[in-house]
């Protein structure tokens, strides 16, 4: 038999969204009993690391009509314009709302909010806390979360399988990593806030916890994953590891520089216009892609690959020491190189999903009583490139909204037949222990994982085009055949790494797959997905968004149409 947890909802992830979405409930009705089900402790779960910033109109040159300009235009007109309008509206209360919970934004000289330019944004908008903006919100929606004594926490407890019955998601079957035991956590309403699966690429800012988990769950109970071809290249990575170097070293005055030391953003036509080192990520990494494709690369003896300068020299030791002081720490311990002194060595990193799970502007999907937020949904804010520092707020706004339409869902939901999902619990123990009891002398998943990175890598990189693209969705296809032959040398059960890595493993194939498959049917390139058999916009015919549901026959694709408003789709230029 398995332990049985009821709750009112079921959260999993304590991140950003997860946490935001915790701390709604709560206060929309006070009493509700949470789950917050985590892989890890909250506090390391991978909003930690966002460096920049966090987007809302503070200033009087702003306005809210402008962020929401900026960011239908850096979706390349695929974002919805409704849930556009609704998240400029909120991000300024969101981020005011966690100053009142103690976050500590960094402030002008006369007490009043500091803000800073990120990329593609018109003006100064990105309220930061030195570079540790995610360390310092995460800090304060944790702490925020523990004044409220219903949320119970499940840390170290991996999620197999979301409980679905007659169309319905009441619940997860979890796995406590601490025990190895299977546990049915219940409850009326499931929120998925997993972040995204940027380990599916081999060169990625993100943590190693990023295997697309909630992207999965939900896409193996027929729920769709929406715009999955648009992958966020970061242009500034340190080559190697892949570890960020914030854009606001560029919001912050930063150059860009080739091999030659030209600012090549600036003397060359990159779509970017006067916007130069400011100009939107999906741009910035094809340049200096393309740099380096024509021989301006730095070049280094060895495995590392070449890379372009991102020079700070100019900014001087105080400011690099007040505002970037975690970037100059990174700098040192990482690449050996002092920014007050030396350019920094960088090149385009695998950093964001602009796809997830398809939700609507409540977070809700297809499935009743399961919602998603952050990184793991789509809700359709970002299309086809997002614009730096509208993530962290992203998590806010929709979290909260998410959170608050679960417990307006709950008050007509039934709980289900308890039965039949600790049934579904006992199935997934049988499946976890026969995974953790394999040892065919098969593949190692290190191995298998390392083939699907490549596959991606190749297929799927700041430029695709449609043979390498038909190749990634032929090689994740056989890589997932050779998951089957995945053999484990662990077979303990308290903290069995190995087994949570294969299980993962499953999670970044089923992302991988999705990918793939909604890239090759994109004949036309837009934002992030740059094809370049495809080389231009095709609104005619891919003003579209995409979706890829899960059938037992493999991946089929489909489209939703784009909510556009005030904004026609026009040229994207800068
Ligand atoms: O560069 C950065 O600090 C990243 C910010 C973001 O992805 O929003």
């Amino acid at each position: 038999m398995v332990d049985v947890f009821r709750h009112d909802v079921v959260i999993v992830g304590g991140g950003g969204a997860g946490l935001r979405a915790a701390i709604a409930i709560s206060e929309a009705q006070p009493g509700l009993s949470i789950a917050l089900v985590s892989k890890v402790y909250p506090m390391r779960s991978h909003t930690v690391s966002a460096e920049g910033g966090a987007a809302a109109v503070a200033r009087e040159d702003d306005s809210l009509e402008m962020h929401a300009y900026d960011t239908v235009k850096g979706s390349d007109f695929l974002g919805d314009q409704d849930v556009i309008q609704y998240f400029v509206e909120q991000a300024p209360k969101e981020l005011t709302r966690l100053e009142h919970w103690g976050c500590p934004w960094s402030r002008n000289e006369d007490g009043t909010v500091s803000t800073r330019a990120f990329g593609g944004m018109t003006t100064k908008r990105t309220w930061f806390a030195t570079d540790k903006v995610g360390f310092h919100m995460l800090h304060t929606l944790f702490q925020t979360s523990m004044k409220f004594g219903d949320i119970d926490r499940y840390d170290e407890h991996f999620v197999t399988k979301l409980l679905v019955d007659d169309g319905d998601c009441r619940g997860v079957a979890a796995l406590d990593m601490r025990t190895g035991e299977m546990k049915a956590v219940l409850g009326r309403a499931v929120i998925l806030a997993t972040g995204g699966g940027g380990k599916v690429w081999p060169f990625t800012t993100n943590g190693n916890i990023k295997t697309g988990d909630g992207m999965a769950l939900a896409y193996r109970e027929g729920v769709a994953l929406k715009d999955m071809e648009f992958v966020q290249y970061h242009p500034t990575g340190l080559p190697g590891t892949g570890i960020l170097i914030t854009e606001a070293t560029r919001g912050e005055g930063g150059y860009l520089l080739n091999s030659e030391g030209e600012r090549f953003l600036t003397t060359r036509d990159y779509g970017v216009g006067t916007k130069a080192e400011l100009g939107p990520r999906d741009m910035i990494s094809r340049a200096i892609t393309q740099e380096i494709a024509a021989g301006r690369g730095v070049k280094v003896p060895g495995k590392i690959g070449q890379y372009s300068h991102l020079d700070l020299r100019h900014l001087g030791e105080e400011k690099i020491d007040s505002r970037l002081p975690f970037v100059r720490e990174l700098s040192r311990t990482y690449a050996n190189v002092d920014p007050v002194h030396e350019p920094i060595p960088i090149r385009p990193v695998l950093h964001y999903m602009m796809g997830g799970v398809d939700t609507d502007i409540d977070g809700a999907t297809e499935l009743g009583g399961l919602y998603a937020a952050g990184e793991t949904a789509c809700v359709s804010l970002n299309g086809a490139n997002r614009l730096g520092s509208n993530s962290l707020t992203e998590c806010l706004v929709f979290g909260a909204r998410a959170g608050e339409h679960a417990v307006q869902y709950i008050q007509g939901a039934a709980a289900g037949d308890e039965a039949r999902f600790v049934a579904q619990v006992e199935a997934e123990a049988s499946r976890v222990e026969e995974l953790r009891g394999r040892r065919r002398g098969g593949e190692k998943v290190s191995k298998v994982r390392e083939s699907l990175n490549d596959a991606m890598e190749a297929g799927t990189g700041v430029y695709r085009e449609q043979a390498s693209m038909a190749k990634a969705v032929a090689a994740v296809a056989a890589v997932k055949a050779s998951y089957e032959e995945v053999s484990l040398d662990d077979t303990s059960k308290v903290f069995n790494t190995e087994l949570i890595a294969v299980l993962e493993l499953a999670n970044m194939l089923d992302v991988a797959e999705t990918v793939a498959t909604a890239a090759v049917n994109r004949k036309e390139s837009r934002g992030a997905h740059a094809c370049s058999d495809f080389p231009t916009r095709n609104d005619s015919e891919y003003l579209h968004h995409s979706l890829v549901h899960h059938t037992p026959e493999g991946p089929r694709f489909d489209k939703k149409d784009v909510t556009l408003g005030v904004w026609e789709p026009e040229e994207r230029k800068y």
